[in-house]
């Protein structure tokens, strides 16, 4: 193991006495030699032996503009001077509206509320109750909801109800919501195009409804890319006929945005891709350019008349969060839609990615790389197994010179933020291609 200063290895002795951390084994936790972040700026964070490394999944998917952009700093600083935080249950401030109507503004058409949660999954678990409150105000109760194998919407129990990944999601089997899954469009036969096996789910699908429909309150997926699931990318035309097969069945479509919105994939929201608009979008992590917990729910006017009617009709949706809409975060997120505004980071997002696949174009006919796959920065590298852990060994390697990068299982994923320079994505590809060169040969 790597020597460290004394402040690293008091930390880690402290973390491992005190600390419970997220989709870790704690057993193996001090043995992976852990790093202690200390500071971060652009693209590159230090950890407290001083040594530093380029952001290369954008700390978990979040971050925009790299760390601690002044605007961004400014923008919260200058809300703390004003209002740290109110409750957003019968009140409202400022922040709070200008953010909703910022949100709106680029929205795919017809989304015209904003709902705010927390994080990601929070989102999720309102767009899941909005759709079954709404139907059961409208009509008929409909007790199922509809997702896709391989799915991840987070770890809340009704996001991990509709999610598909098994190795997360079995072990609360038994405490489920009622759904019905689908394959996974972005899993593909042997010899099968993206096109052939979104034609293939959709007749999955369609016939699901053609049984079920009746009872099914919304279908959730994740549009164009299935990230946590491996960055299973499909075809746009399975969005296109999961909100046709929805129209017909009087069904709601929750796209759930939480990783892929933003920009991410070269697209303000990956709903563009395939043209369509959902009834539901949800929308959290790069909302506030990686600085502080907000997620939100996009809803129709439609979904949000269907709350509407005296109090005592009990229509309300009675559902919130002490930290709805928190000022901070809000300010955060308007001063990163603004700076993503007046910076074209969008497009810069589509060039970056270009830019990637250029540059992994050679890596994909390594007889280690299984396959590349990409849309915008959202990019999964598959490597052949030579070991329990080879995606985390890959990692290791890059984080030995320099590249800090998270993998899926053996999916290396490469998620830069939108705004790194071409010579930082340079480094980072080649950093990550050479660690996949180093252990897979
Ligand atoms: C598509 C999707 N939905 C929801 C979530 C959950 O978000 P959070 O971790 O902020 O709860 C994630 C997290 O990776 C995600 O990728």
């Amino acid at each position: 193991m790597t020597s460290h200063t004394r402040r690293t290895a008091e930390l880690v002795a402290r973390d491992a006495a005190s600390v419970w951390h997220p989709f870790t084994q704690q057993s193996q936790w001090r043995a992976d030699d852990p790093i202690v972040v200390d500071r971060a700026e652009g693209m590159y964070f230090w950890d407290t032996d001083g040594t530093r490394y380029l952001d290369g999944v954008s700390s978990l998917w979040v971050n925009v503009h790299g760390h601690r952009r002044p605007e961004i700093d400014a923008a919260i600083v200058n809300q703390l001077s004003r209002l740290d935080h109110t409750t957003f249950l019968g009140l409202t401030h400022e922040p709070g509206i200008v953010l909703a109507e910022k949100l709106l503004a680029d929205a795919p058409a017809g989304l015209s509320r904003v709902f705010y949660a927390g994080d990601g999954a929070s989102a999720v678990e309102a767009a899941l109750k909005i759709a079954y409150q709404a139907h059961a105000q409208n009509g008929p109760v409909r007790p199922l909801y509809a997702h896709v194998a391989e799915g991840y919407h987070g770890d809340t129990l009704g996001a991990v109800s509709v999610g598909g990944i098994d190795l997360f999601h079995r072990t609360y089997h038994s405490i489920m919501l009622k759904t019905r899954t689908v394959g996974s469009p972005g899993v593909l036969q042997p010899g099968q195009t993206r096109a052939e096996r979104a034609a293939e789910v959709l007749v999955e699908l369609a016939a699901l409804f053609d049984a079920e429909g009746d009872a099914v309150a919304a279908l959730v997926i994740e549009p164009m890319v299935q990230a946590a699931g491996g960055m299973l990318t499909h075809d746009a035309e399975f969005v296109r006929g999961a909100r046709a097969l929805c129209d017909a069945h009087g069904i709601y479509l929750i796209a759930d945005e939480v990783a892929t919105g933003v920009g991410r994939t070269g697209r303000m929201w990956a709903c563009e891709h395939a043209g369509v608009a959902p009834d539901l979008l949800t929308c959290g992590k790069g909302v506030t350019a990686g600085y502080l917990p907000l997620s939100a729910v996009l809803a129709t006017e439609a979904l949000y008349d269907a709350f509407l009617g005296t109090p005592a009709s009990a229509r309300t949706f009675f559902h919130g969060h002490s930290y709805t809409a928190n000022p901070l975060a809000a300010a955060a997120a308007i001063a990163n839609l603004d700076l993503m505004a007046a910076e074209g980071t969008v497009a810069r997002a589509a060039a970056i990615g270009d830019r990637i696949g250029a540059l992994l174009a050679p890596l994909a006919d390594d007889d280690g790389v299984l396959e590349v796959r990409r849309i915008g920065t959202m990019t999964g590298i598959e490597v052949a197994s030579v070991g329990d852990r080879t995606g985390f060994e890959v990692c290791q390697e890059a984080r030995r010179h320099g590249v800090w990068v998270r993998p899926l299982g053996d999916v290396v994923v490469l998620m830069p933020p939108l705004a790194m320079a071409d010579d930082e994505v340079d480094v980072l590809v080649g950093t990550v291609t050479q660690a996949i060169r180093t252990v897979v040969g």
